[in-house]
């Protein structure tokens, strides 16, 4: 199954391989142009994190061929192994064959198996006991998604075959009701939709942040921000992690209003914040690479 760093010939250049996929594969090589697997060697994020921490062990999956450029290439996941460079292209069970090239079938790539070796894996000499780097096939596991594969989400079937885009489906993916408990309480309870792993997944430093401000003729009077994470406890390099993601279920976010006049509106947001660094102290610190709004409203 792919993962990283696939062990090739010296003579498989992974770059006219791959070309040759995309000469074919028209649609499909537009897709996975737009993707984050196509950026992965390049993401401005994954670089600047790479030049604190330059390991080899990161290369092995955001840039796993031989020719960079490609990031997690066709290659990368349909030619994973030596052998399978012989044998032909791995496929799962979708497709209908007629292919001009020798067809590797084999189910597990239509399973989350197809997925794990990239998605789910711990920092180089990380104890058991410490956090995973990213952990979202066990999330998976845990989920009440558990019966549906990565792949029923992450590559709906469009014009026929399974997209290639890899889209996050951040947009709308939690709901939120709002209500004022009282005068001074304001209860914002967030319920994920359809998520088959922990909101947020993916890398450790990945936050929610639910924002509500005050507002009184545009102005902000006042602005509060909960982040819900994986929080670090301090023991070097990422302590067992105090973990407030949201799973399946919904959770209540309170937020207190002493000293706000009742005619204020209440304005929310709750944003995915992608960081790149958590800050030495505080979580005000976290320098963010970047942010997608998942929802917003207000009472
Ligand atoms: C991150 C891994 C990954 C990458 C990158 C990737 N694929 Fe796939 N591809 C898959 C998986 C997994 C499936 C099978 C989905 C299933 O069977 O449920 C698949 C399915 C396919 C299929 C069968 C489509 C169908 O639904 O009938 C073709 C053809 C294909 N890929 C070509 C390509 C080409 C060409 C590229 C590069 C432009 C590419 N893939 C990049 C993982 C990948
Ligand atoms: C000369 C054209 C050509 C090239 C080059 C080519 N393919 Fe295909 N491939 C096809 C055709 C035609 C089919 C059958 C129709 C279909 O499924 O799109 C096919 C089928 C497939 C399937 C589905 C097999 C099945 O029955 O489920 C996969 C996966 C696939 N190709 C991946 C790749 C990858 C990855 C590469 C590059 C390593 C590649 N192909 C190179 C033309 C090509
Ligand atoms: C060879 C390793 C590898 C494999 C195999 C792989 N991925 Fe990824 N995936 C990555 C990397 C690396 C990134 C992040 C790129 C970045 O943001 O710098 C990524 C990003 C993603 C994203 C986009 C996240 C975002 O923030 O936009 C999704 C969704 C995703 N992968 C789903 C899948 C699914 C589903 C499979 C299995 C069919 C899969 N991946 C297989 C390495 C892999
Ligand atoms: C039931 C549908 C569903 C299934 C199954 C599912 N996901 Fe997701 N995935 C989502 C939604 C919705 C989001 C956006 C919310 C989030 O980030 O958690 C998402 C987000 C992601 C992200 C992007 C995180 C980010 O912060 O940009 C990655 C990576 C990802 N999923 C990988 C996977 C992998 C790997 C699997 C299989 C183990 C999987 N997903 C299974 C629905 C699903
Ligand atoms: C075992 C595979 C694997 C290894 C090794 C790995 N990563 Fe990743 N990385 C991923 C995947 C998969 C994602 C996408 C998950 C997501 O979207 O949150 C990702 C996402 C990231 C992101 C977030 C990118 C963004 O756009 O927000 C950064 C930064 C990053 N990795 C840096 C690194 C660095 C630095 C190393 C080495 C110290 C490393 N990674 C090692 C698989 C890996």
């Amino acid at each position: 199954m792919p993962g990283p760093k696939p062990p090739r010939p010296s003579t498989f250049v992974a770059a006219a391989e791959n070309a040759a996929c995309e000469g074919c594969h028209v649609e499909i090589a537009r897709e996975w142009q737009t993707s984050m697997h196509r950026e992965a060697a390049h993401d401005p994020i994954y670089l600047r994190a790479l030049a604190r921490e330059p390991l080899t062990f990161c290369r092995d999956c955001h840039e796993p061929e031989v020719d960079r450029e490609v990031g997690v290439g066709c290659v990368t996941c349909h030619v994973p192994t030596e052998a399978n460079e012989t044998k032909g292209v791995l496929a799962g069970t979708s497709g209908g064959s007629g292919a001009p090239h020798a067809v590797l079938r084999d189910a597990r790539f239509s399973t989350d198996v197809a997925c794990a070796r990239c998605h789910e894996f711990r920092f180089p000499k990380q104890r058991d006991d410490w956090a995973r780097m990213q952990s979202t096939i066990s999330e998976h596991l845990r989920s009440r998604a558990k019966e549906r594969p990565c792949q029923s989400c992450h590559m709906p079937l469009v014009a026929g075959h399974r997209s290639h885009r890899f889209d996050a489906l951040v947009e709308g993916s939690v709901a939120v009701t709002a209500r004022r408990l009282d005068d001074e309480r304001v209860s914002l309870t967030l319920t994920p939709r359809d998520v088959g792993h922990a909101f947020p997944t993916g890398d450790l430093f990945r936050r929610v942040a639910v924002t509500l401000d005050a507002v009184i003729d545009g102005r902000v009077l006042r602005s509060s921000t909960r982040w819900l994470g994986r929080h670090d406890t301090g023991n070097e390099p990422f302590g067992i992690a105090d973990d407030d993601r949201l799973l399946d279920a919904p959770i209540d976010v309170i937020f207190h209003l002493s000293g706000v006049p009742r005619r204020a509106t209440l304005v929310y947001r709750v944003v995915l914040e992608r960081v790149e660094h958590p800050g030495e102290h505080d979580e005000h610190d976290a320098v963010i690479g970047g942010t997608t709004l998942v929802t917003s409203g207000h009472l």
